[in-house]
């Protein structure tokens, strides 16, 4: 079950900061996230300096976004800046096409809405990178997942089950060399509702990824692959239909 964490333990720990605490800045919607530690730096301004975001197509390459990867590898950038088509702005409201995608078909590589997807990070992780997925749960839905990926390791397996012994549960965990680690199952709801559709965030940090859903924080997860940079892709797979995936730094 829970390992034992009563949630005031849970509340106890630097993982799971104090209740009533203020939110930090820079977060865009999530109103109820707990703290960083040490602290999180002002929001910069509007997000879209990660390489092949399409939210500001203006600012790169040179652009001052701490993400480390060359200007214009991440797959699916524009070939040429000048090209990318609109400015559909940071959040996935209305992006457009995938640039470098099939013509017409959505937002990003393969088929829209297709699960098992795979999005390549092509510097790996780095904190203040925020993953935001939409989308909609199939109806009558068992199990989804996303796996944070460094070969074949999974540095985070966040894993919503609908029916486990007729419950529905949040799943957290690592798999090192074929193993599955220690569970976490501390998310104090379960956000997600058959048929319904969803926004999942999750925000690479400084020791942890912190997920939110629908604008309300759900959950922390400490690193235990600690070499961010070898964290290169996202596989999505499950019983979800995609709408978007879009990573920005904030
Ligand atoms: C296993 C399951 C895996 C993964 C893992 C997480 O039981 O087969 O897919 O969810 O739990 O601990």
């Amino acid at each position: 079950m829970s390992d034992g964490f009563s949630l005031s333990d849970a509340l106890a720990t630097s993982n799971n900061p104090t209740p009533g605490a203020p939110p930090p800045q820079g977060w865009p919607s999530w109103g109820n996230q707990p703290p960083a530690p040490g602290g999180f730096p002002a929001y910069p301004g509007p997000p879209g300096t990660y390489p092949g975001s399409p939210a500001a197509p203006g600012t790169y390459p040179g652009a001052p976004g701490p993400y480390p990867g060359p200007p214009g590898t991440y797959p699916g950038s524009p070939a040429a800046p000048g090209t990318y088509p609109g400015a559909p702005g940071p959040y996935p409201g209305a992006p457009g096409p995938y640039p470098g995608g099939p013509a017409g078909q959505g937002l990003y590589p393969g088929a829209p809405g297709k699960v098992p997807f795979e999005l390549p990070l092509q510097a790996g992780l780095v904190p203040r990178m925020l993953i935001t997925i939409t989308g909609t749960v199939n109806p009558n839905p068992n199990r989804f997942s996303l796996d944070f990926k460094k070969g074949n390791d999974v540095a985070f397996h966040f894993n919503p089950r609908f029916k486990e012994d007729n419950r529905k549960v949040i799943v957290c965990n690592s798999m090192f060399l074929n193993n599955w680690g220690r569970e976490e199952r501390t998310a104090l709801k379960f956000p997600f509702e058959a048929g319904k559709p969803f926004k999942l965030q999750i925000l690479c940090e400084v020791d942890h990824f912190k997920v939110a859903v629908n604008d309300a924080h759900l959950l922390q997860y400490n690193f235990r692959e600690k070499q961010l940079n070898e964290i290169t892709k996202l596989c999505i797979a499950g019983d979800i239909t995609l709408t978007s995936v879009m990573p920005t730094m904030i």
